[in-house]
Protein backbone atom coordinates (compact mmCIF):
# COMPACT_ATOMS: atom_id res chain seq x y z
CA UNK A 1 0.00 0.00 0.00
CA UNK A 2 1.41 3.11 -0.65
CA UNK A 3 0.32 6.68 0.90
CA UNK A 4 1.75 6.78 4.11
CA UNK A 5 0.01 10.17 6.01
CA UNK A 6 2.49 12.43 5.97
CA UNK A 7 4.67 13.51 9.48
CA UNK A 8 4.16 17.38 9.44
CA UNK A 9 1.78 19.92 9.29
CA UNK A 10 2.40 20.02 5.32
CA UNK A 11 -0.58 17.92 5.21
CA UNK A 12 1.05 14.30 4.36
CA UNK A 13 2.33 14.48 1.17
CA UNK A 14 2.29 11.03 0.23
CA UNK A 15 -1.53 10.42 1.70
CA UNK A 16 -4.16 9.66 -0.52
CA UNK A 17 -5.90 12.82 -2.21
CA UNK A 18 -3.07 14.61 0.02
CA UNK A 19 -4.09 18.28 0.85
CA UNK A 20 -1.98 20.98 2.15
CA UNK A 21 -2.33 22.80 5.70
CA UNK A 22 -3.30 20.10 8.27
CA UNK A 23 -4.62 21.15 11.55
CA UNK A 24 -2.20 22.34 13.65
CA UNK A 25 -1.22 24.68 11.59
CA UNK A 26 -4.72 25.92 11.07
CA UNK A 27 -5.12 26.25 14.64
CA UNK A 28 -1.58 28.16 14.50
CA UNK A 29 -3.05 30.28 12.34
CA UNK A 30 -6.24 31.05 14.15
CA UNK A 31 -4.84 31.36 17.47
CA UNK A 32 -2.56 33.64 15.96
CA UNK A 33 -0.12 32.98 19.27
CA UNK A 34 1.07 31.15 21.41
CA UNK A 35 -0.23 28.83 24.51
CA UNK A 36 2.88 30.22 25.87
CA UNK A 37 2.00 33.67 26.08
CA UNK A 38 -1.41 33.31 27.75
CA UNK A 39 -2.09 33.60 31.52
CA UNK A 40 -4.05 31.60 33.88
CA UNK A 41 -7.17 29.97 33.54
CA UNK A 42 -10.08 32.30 33.48
CA UNK A 43 -13.21 30.71 35.68
CA UNK A 44 -16.86 29.70 34.63
CA UNK A 45 -17.85 33.55 33.25
CA UNK A 46 -14.73 34.51 32.23
CA UNK A 47 -13.55 36.25 29.23
CA UNK A 48 -11.74 34.27 26.06
CA UNK A 49 -8.07 34.94 26.48
CA UNK A 50 -7.48 36.13 23.39
CA UNK A 51 -10.66 37.41 22.66
CA UNK A 52 -11.93 34.30 20.80
CA UNK A 53 -15.76 34.79 19.25
CA UNK A 54 -18.36 33.52 22.02
CA UNK A 55 -21.22 33.11 19.41
CA UNK A 56 -21.03 29.47 19.32
CA UNK A 57 -23.94 28.32 21.65
CA UNK A 58 -23.59 25.82 24.42
CA UNK A 59 -24.87 23.04 22.84
CA UNK A 60 -22.83 23.22 19.60
CA UNK A 61 -19.70 23.99 22.23
CA UNK A 62 -20.81 20.67 23.52
CA UNK A 63 -20.38 18.69 20.62
CA UNK A 64 -17.13 20.01 19.75
CA UNK A 65 -15.48 19.07 23.40
CA UNK A 66 -16.99 15.63 23.16
CA UNK A 67 -15.47 15.38 19.31
CA UNK A 68 -12.43 17.14 20.86
CA UNK A 69 -12.32 13.94 23.55
CA UNK A 70 -12.97 11.43 21.12
CA UNK A 71 -9.96 12.88 19.22
CA UNK A 72 -7.88 12.76 22.34
CA UNK A 73 -8.33 8.70 22.82
CA UNK A 74 -5.34 8.39 20.45
CA UNK A 75 -3.62 5.95 21.91
CA UNK A 76 -6.02 3.48 21.94
CA UNK A 77 -6.93 3.81 18.77
CA UNK A 78 -3.24 3.45 17.66
CA UNK A 79 -3.59 -0.26 19.37
CA UNK A 80 -6.59 -1.11 17.20
CA UNK A 81 -4.65 -1.62 13.69
CA UNK A 82 -2.00 -3.08 15.83
CA UNK A 83 -3.96 -5.76 16.82
CA UNK A 84 -5.39 -6.59 12.92
CA UNK A 85 -3.50 -10.13 11.89
CA UNK A 86 -0.96 -9.54 8.81
CA UNK A 87 -1.13 -5.95 9.30
CA UNK A 88 0.46 -5.04 13.47
CA UNK A 89 3.34 -3.22 13.66
CA UNK A 90 5.35 -5.76 15.65
CA UNK A 91 8.38 -4.02 16.99
CA UNK A 92 7.11 -0.10 17.14
CA UNK A 93 9.44 0.94 14.74
CA UNK A 94 8.91 -2.31 11.80
CA UNK A 95 10.12 -1.10 8.49
CA UNK A 96 6.71 -2.94 6.88
CA UNK A 97 4.20 -0.09 4.62
CA UNK A 98 1.42 -1.49 7.30
CA UNK A 99 3.38 -0.71 10.17
CA UNK A 100 4.84 2.94 8.82
CA UNK A 101 1.35 3.36 7.71
CA UNK A 102 -0.01 2.91 11.21
CA UNK A 103 2.20 5.21 13.15
CA UNK A 104 2.39 8.32 10.13
CA UNK A 105 -1.88 7.68 10.12
CA UNK A 106 -1.69 8.38 14.49
CA UNK A 107 0.58 10.70 13.82
CA UNK A 108 -2.00 13.20 11.31
CA UNK A 109 -4.64 11.82 14.40
CA UNK A 110 -2.71 13.03 17.22
CA UNK A 111 -2.86 16.83 15.59
CA UNK A 112 -6.93 17.07 15.65
CA UNK A 113 -6.54 16.74 19.57
CA UNK A 114 -3.59 18.78 19.82
CA UNK A 115 -5.45 21.86 17.89
CA UNK A 116 -9.32 21.23 19.31
CA UNK A 117 -7.33 21.22 23.26
CA UNK A 118 -5.12 24.64 22.31
CA UNK A 119 -8.02 26.06 21.04
CA UNK A 120 -10.52 25.62 23.78
CA UNK A 121 -7.96 26.37 26.83
CA UNK A 122 -7.48 29.72 24.78
CA UNK A 123 -11.11 30.48 24.49
CA UNK A 124 -11.84 29.76 27.98
CA UNK A 125 -15.40 28.82 27.85
CA UNK A 126 -14.63 24.98 28.60
CA UNK A 127 -13.23 23.77 32.25
CA UNK A 128 -10.44 22.03 30.85
CA UNK A 129 -9.74 20.08 34.09
CA UNK A 130 -13.47 18.27 33.67
CA UNK A 131 -12.29 17.91 29.76
CA UNK A 132 -8.78 16.54 30.79
CA UNK A 133 -10.54 14.17 33.32
CA UNK A 134 -12.64 12.91 30.83
CA UNK A 135 -10.05 12.05 28.42
CA UNK A 136 -8.24 10.02 31.25
CA UNK A 137 -11.30 8.34 31.69
CA UNK A 138 -12.00 7.09 28.40
CA UNK A 139 -8.29 5.93 27.60
CA UNK A 140 -8.41 3.87 30.44
CA UNK A 141 -11.82 2.92 29.97
CA UNK A 142 -11.12 1.53 26.13
CA UNK A 143 -13.35 0.90 23.13
CA UNK A 144 -15.87 -1.84 22.09
CA UNK A 145 -15.23 -2.53 18.62
CA UNK A 146 -16.17 -6.00 17.97
CA UNK A 147 -13.73 -7.07 15.71
CA UNK A 148 -10.22 -8.12 17.71
CA UNK A 149 -8.10 -9.24 15.22
CA UNK A 150 -9.69 -9.28 11.87
CA UNK A 151 -8.26 -6.91 9.61
CA UNK A 152 -11.92 -7.60 7.21
CA UNK A 153 -13.56 -6.33 10.40
CA UNK A 154 -11.60 -3.76 11.31
CA UNK A 155 -10.65 -1.66 8.48
CA UNK A 156 -14.64 -2.16 7.65
CA UNK A 157 -14.96 -0.16 11.25
CA UNK A 158 -12.64 2.19 10.35
CA UNK A 159 -13.76 3.18 6.80
CA UNK A 160 -17.03 3.78 8.36
CA UNK A 161 -15.58 5.44 11.41
CA UNK A 162 -13.12 7.93 9.41
CA UNK A 163 -16.27 8.99 7.66
CA UNK A 164 -18.83 9.49 10.67
CA UNK A 165 -15.63 11.63 12.38
CA UNK A 166 -15.10 13.77 8.76
CA UNK A 167 -19.15 14.37 8.62
CA UNK A 168 -18.90 15.32 12.36
CA UNK A 169 -16.07 17.86 11.91
CA UNK A 170 -17.21 19.19 8.96
CA UNK A 171 -20.80 19.75 10.11
CA UNK A 172 -19.17 21.46 13.10
CA UNK A 173 -17.24 23.73 10.88
CA UNK A 174 -20.20 25.04 9.15
CA UNK A 175 -22.81 25.58 12.54
CA UNK A 176 -19.15 27.89 14.27
CA UNK A 177 -18.93 29.82 10.95
CA UNK A 178 -22.81 30.24 11.10
CA UNK A 179 -22.10 31.78 14.84
CA UNK A 180 -18.94 33.88 13.71
CA UNK A 181 -16.13 31.93 14.85
CA UNK A 182 -14.37 31.77 11.51
CA UNK A 183 -10.99 30.74 13.21
CA UNK A 184 -12.37 27.53 15.00
CA UNK A 185 -14.20 27.22 11.38
CA UNK A 186 -10.67 26.99 9.61
CA UNK A 187 -9.77 24.22 12.30
CA UNK A 188 -12.72 21.78 12.33
CA UNK A 189 -12.56 22.36 8.18
CA UNK A 190 -8.48 21.35 8.52
CA UNK A 191 -9.37 17.96 10.40
CA UNK A 192 -12.40 17.57 8.40
CA UNK A 193 -9.72 17.06 5.51
CA UNK A 194 -7.50 14.78 7.32
CA UNK A 195 -10.72 12.53 8.03
CA UNK A 196 -11.58 12.47 4.24
CA UNK A 197 -7.92 11.16 3.05
CA UNK A 198 -7.92 8.93 6.23
CA UNK A 199 -11.66 7.66 4.77
CA UNK A 200 -10.78 7.59 1.12
CA UNK A 201 -6.96 5.02 2.12
CA UNK A 202 -9.47 2.68 4.34
CA UNK A 203 -12.61 2.43 2.08
CA UNK A 204 -10.15 1.86 -1.02
CA UNK A 205 -8.38 -0.76 1.32
CA UNK A 206 -11.73 -2.57 1.77
CA UNK A 207 -12.67 -2.26 -1.72
CA UNK A 208 -9.75 -4.17 -2.25
CA UNK A 209 -10.62 -6.89 -0.71
CA UNK A 210 -14.54 -6.83 -2.14
CA UNK A 211 -12.46 -7.29 -5.08
CA UNK A 212 -10.17 -9.99 -4.56
CA UNK A 213 -12.42 -11.83 -1.34
CA UNK A 214 -16.02 -10.91 -1.76
CA UNK A 215 -17.42 -13.87 0.41
CA UNK A 216 -15.04 -12.88 2.96
CA UNK A 217 -15.88 -9.03 2.80
CA UNK A 218 -19.60 -9.04 2.82
CA UNK A 219 -19.35 -11.65 5.76
CA UNK A 220 -17.94 -9.11 7.50
CA UNK A 221 -19.79 -6.15 6.41
CA UNK A 222 -22.74 -7.97 7.96
CA UNK A 223 -21.04 -9.01 11.12
CA UNK A 224 -20.21 -5.90 12.24
CA UNK A 225 -23.33 -3.93 11.05
CA UNK A 226 -25.95 -6.69 12.80
CA UNK A 227 -23.82 -5.47 15.87
CA UNK A 228 -23.72 -1.59 15.02
CA UNK A 229 -20.37 0.28 14.05
CA UNK A 230 -19.94 1.41 18.15
CA UNK A 231 -18.86 4.84 18.82
CA UNK A 232 -15.22 5.04 19.69
CA UNK A 233 -15.74 7.27 22.94
CA UNK A 234 -18.90 5.10 24.19
CA UNK A 235 -17.26 4.27 27.08
CA UNK A 236 -16.67 7.75 27.86
CA UNK A 237 -17.41 9.19 31.62
CA UNK A 238 -16.69 12.43 33.71
CA UNK A 239 -17.04 11.19 37.22
CA UNK A 240 -20.51 13.26 37.43
CA UNK A 241 -22.62 12.40 35.06
CA UNK A 242 -23.70 8.77 34.50
CA UNK A 243 -25.19 9.11 31.24
CA UNK A 244 -22.54 11.27 29.33
CA UNK A 245 -22.20 9.98 26.61
CA UNK A 246 -26.06 9.28 25.75
CA UNK A 247 -25.98 13.01 26.79
CA UNK A 248 -23.52 14.05 24.53
CA UNK A 249 -24.81 11.84 21.74
CA UNK A 250 -28.36 13.73 22.02
CA UNK A 251 -26.49 17.16 21.78
CA UNK A 252 -25.10 15.91 18.76
CA UNK A 253 -28.23 14.42 17.23
CA UNK A 254 -30.09 17.66 18.19
CA UNK A 255 -27.54 20.25 16.96
CA UNK A 256 -26.86 18.03 13.97
CA UNK A 257 -23.84 17.50 14.42
CA UNK A 258 -23.82 13.40 13.81
CA UNK A 259 -27.57 12.11 13.66
CA UNK A 260 -28.97 8.66 13.01
CA UNK A 261 -29.38 9.87 9.37
CA UNK A 262 -25.87 10.26 9.09
CA UNK A 263 -25.19 6.80 10.31
CA UNK A 264 -27.74 5.43 7.44
CA UNK A 265 -26.06 7.81 5.01
CA UNK A 266 -22.49 6.40 5.69
CA UNK A 267 -23.34 2.66 5.01
CA UNK A 268 -25.24 4.15 2.18
CA UNK A 269 -22.33 5.34 1.02
CA UNK A 270 -20.06 2.26 1.68
CA UNK A 271 -22.66 0.15 0.09
CA UNK A 272 -22.15 2.00 -2.88
CA UNK A 273 -18.33 2.30 -2.81
CA UNK A 274 -18.20 -1.54 -1.83
CA UNK A 275 -20.64 -2.18 -4.83
CA UNK A 276 -22.16 -4.75 -1.99
CA UNK A 277 -25.63 -4.50 -4.24
CA UNK A 278 -23.72 -6.37 -7.32
CA UNK A 279 -22.05 -9.05 -5.38
CA UNK A 280 -23.21 -12.29 -6.89
CA UNK A 281 -20.38 -14.73 -8.07
CA UNK A 282 -18.60 -16.57 -5.60
CA UNK A 283 -20.87 -15.55 -2.77
CA UNK A 284 -21.81 -18.48 -0.52
CA UNK A 285 -25.10 -18.87 1.12
CA UNK A 286 -24.10 -17.03 4.18
CA UNK A 287 -22.60 -14.56 2.05
CA UNK A 288 -25.63 -14.03 0.15
CA UNK A 289 -27.59 -13.31 3.65
CA UNK A 290 -24.91 -11.04 4.46
CA UNK A 291 -25.35 -9.17 1.26
CA UNK A 292 -29.08 -9.18 1.74
CA UNK A 293 -28.84 -8.06 5.67
CA UNK A 294 -26.75 -4.95 4.65
CA UNK A 295 -28.79 -3.81 1.59
CA UNK A 296 -31.35 -4.31 3.30
CA UNK A 297 -30.35 -1.85 6.41
CA UNK A 298 -30.81 1.65 5.24
CA UNK A 299 -34.28 1.46 4.47
CA UNK A 300 -35.30 -0.20 8.26
CA UNK A 301 -33.21 2.51 9.89
CA UNK A 302 -35.23 4.88 7.99
CA UNK A 303 -38.38 3.62 9.35
CA UNK A 304 -36.53 3.84 12.71
CA UNK A 305 -35.27 7.51 11.89
CA UNK A 306 -39.32 8.15 11.19
CA UNK A 307 -40.63 6.74 14.07
CA UNK A 308 -38.12 8.53 16.41
CA UNK A 309 -38.85 11.73 14.61
CA UNK A 310 -42.22 11.30 15.64
CA UNK A 311 -41.55 10.69 19.25
CA UNK A 312 -39.01 13.34 19.60
CA UNK A 313 -41.77 15.86 18.06
CA UNK A 314 -43.80 14.43 20.96
CA UNK A 315 -41.22 15.05 23.38
CA UNK A 316 -39.83 18.51 22.03
CA UNK A 317 -42.02 19.93 24.60
CA UNK A 318 -39.97 17.82 27.43
CA UNK A 319 -36.81 18.69 26.80
CA UNK A 320 -34.60 18.01 29.71
CA UNK A 321 -31.71 20.53 31.06
CA UNK A 322 -28.61 18.68 31.43
CA UNK A 323 -25.87 20.31 33.02
CA UNK A 324 -22.28 19.70 31.39
CA UNK A 325 -19.39 19.31 33.42
CA UNK A 326 -17.34 20.53 30.45
CA UNK A 327 -18.57 23.66 30.18
CA UNK A 328 -18.89 24.32 33.92
CA UNK A 329 -22.24 22.71 34.77
CA UNK A 330 -23.87 25.07 32.73
CA UNK A 331 -26.82 23.27 31.06
CA UNK A 332 -28.11 22.48 27.92
CA UNK A 333 -31.45 21.57 26.58
CA UNK A 334 -31.85 18.23 24.93
CA UNK A 335 -33.99 15.31 23.91
CA UNK A 336 -32.76 12.12 25.42
CA UNK A 337 -34.39 9.48 22.92
FE1 LIG B 1 -9.16 12.49 13.90
FE1 LIG C 1 -8.89 10.04 10.88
Amino acid sequence: MDGVPGSGDAGGAGAPGAVGGGARAAAAEAGRGSVAAVGPAPGPGGAGRRGLPRGVPDAHLVCLVGNMITEEALPTYQSVPNRFEAVRDLTGADATAWARWIRGWSAEENRHGDALSRYMYLSGRVDMHQVDRTVHRLIASGMAMNAARSPYHGFIYVAFQERATAISHGNTARHVSAHGDHALARICGAIMADEKRHEAAYTRIVGKLFEVYPDAAVRALGYMMRRRITMPAALMTDGRDADLYAHYAAAAQQTGVYTASDYRGILEHLIRQWRVEELAAGLSGEGRRARDYVCGLPHKIRRMEEKAHDRAAQAQKKATSIPFSWIFDRPVSVVIP
